[in-house]
């Protein structure tokens, strides 16, 4: 029985494989660097729209990030509105009131700015802008049949690099269940990198929307759909990460760390939307559903426990990941094991606990079951998981 679901899990993932080599290529043009907000603001403006609606959330607006970039756009000749109800793990609610108001406003185009909550929600909006307006049209896999309104992304934080996915996840507003919206069309026409923006982010954020980050790196590295090209992606958000990110968290005024993690979200983001992730992510969304637990903390908390379950596997290539970062040792599965134990002192080193208070034994074997049906035929992980193995997991990891 067990032998069977996996052959069907695997056969999923081959046949997941193939239809992703089909998926046309994009990478939305990117402004990195300082003030390169302002770059994107111009470019806007210059796309010939001249109405568009900001997509963000309350804080931005409150500390001031969002009015700069109104002067940079108005400044450009554009008029512009702003949506700012967008609030984390969005819901159905939220995208339908941000649509509603680019209606009244008769936005002609849209501006995401902030984590990934603002940045998907707009892909959402600008979607039902052109393909009749109902969100629930448009969720699953490839329902987005017209092009959206243009769409635009400056994200705020360095982690989940939603500005170069193809996904977006909103929440039904109900049963608060993640509802996945999966479309190449969904990808941003341009983005910005801008640190400058992201200099004001507390370091217990900073440490996990990094750690977010390094999660789909690796889990992209080590997929069974990675390519040549994803791997070159995910190598370079690994290093970016390694080296810059203890920087970030211990000085967040330090404008090349900053701008450095962005590039490795921006990388990872790359890499994934052609893998898609692993159990680390679907342990992570389960944990996050249940306790509330920060998703790039959650990440944090279960990535080295999948890297061991998956050592076997996926020795050579955590062997490589090791040698990217600099770290040497005679043979291959020393390398391999010096990686996981890299990203463990990694995590001590941002203030990042192995262990979740909240986590409950009496919750364990739910949360395991939860976890791997999210990842049952959809996420090409290197070694197939049994429940048995996810609960003995996550016991290592109550307080
Ligand atoms: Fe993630």
């Amino acid at each position: 029985m067990a032998t069977l679901r996996k052959t069907i899990h695997d056969a999923a993932i081959a046949a997941t494989a193939l239809v992703t080599r089909l998926v046309p290529d994009r990478v939305p043009a990117t402004f990195v660097g300082a003030d390169s907000s302002r770059e994107l603001c111009d470019a806007v403006a210059r796309s010939g729209a001249k109405r568009v609606l900001v997509v963000t959330d309350r804080t931005l607006v409150e500390i001031g990030v969002v009015g700069r970039l109104v002067e940079a756009l108005e400044a450009a000749g554009m008029s512009v509105s702003i949506f700012d109800g967008i609030t984390p793990d969005p819901t159905f609610a939220a995208v339908e009131a941000g649509y509603a108001k680019l209606v009244s406003e008769r936005a002609e185009a849209v501006l995401a700015v902030g984590g990934g909550s603002p940045i998907d929600a707009a892909k959402v909006i600008a979607a039902m802008a052109t393909n009749g307006g109902r969100i629930e049209k448009l969720e699953g896999r490839f329902r987005v049949r017209r092009p959206p309104l243009a769409l635009y992304a400056i994200p705020t934080t360095a982690g989940t690099g939603s500005e170069v996915t193809l996904a977006a996840v909103i929440s039904d507003s109900a049963s608060h269940a993640k509802k996945f919206f999966i479309d190449p069309k969904l990808l941003p026409l341009a983005v910005a990198l801008d640190p400058l923006l992201m200099l004001g982010l507390p370091p217990a954020m900073t440490a996990a929307t990094g750690m977010d980050a390094l999660t789909h790196a690796v889990e992209a590295f080590l997929a069974k759909t990675a390519t040549p090209q994803t791997d070159a992606h995910a190598v370079a958000s690994v290093r970016l990460v390694f080296g810059n990110l203890p920087r970030a968290v211990a000085d967040g005024r330090d404008v090349a760390a900053r701008k450095a993690m962005a590039l490795a979200s921006w990388y990872g983001g790359l890499a994934f939307t052609r893998t898609s992730v692993g159990y680390v992510h679907a342990i992570a969304h389960t944990l996050g559903a249940r306790y509330g637990t920060p998703h790039g903390r959650a990440n944090a908390l279960v990535l080295p426990h999948v890297l061991e379950f998956s050592l076997d596997a996926s020795q050579e290539r955590l062997a490589r990941l090791a040698t990217e970062i600099g770290i040497e040792a005679p043979s291959e599965r020393e390398r391999a094991l010096g990686f996981i134990e890299a990203v463990r002192e990694l995590e001590a080193k941002i203030g990042l606990a192995p262990t979740l208070e909240a986590l409950r034994p009496a919750d364990i074997p739910a949360i395991a079951k939860q976890a791997l049906a999210e990842a049952y035929a959809n996420y090409p992980v290197p070694r197939f998981m049994e429940a048995s193995d996810c609960e003995a997991m996550l016991r290592k990891m109550c307080p």
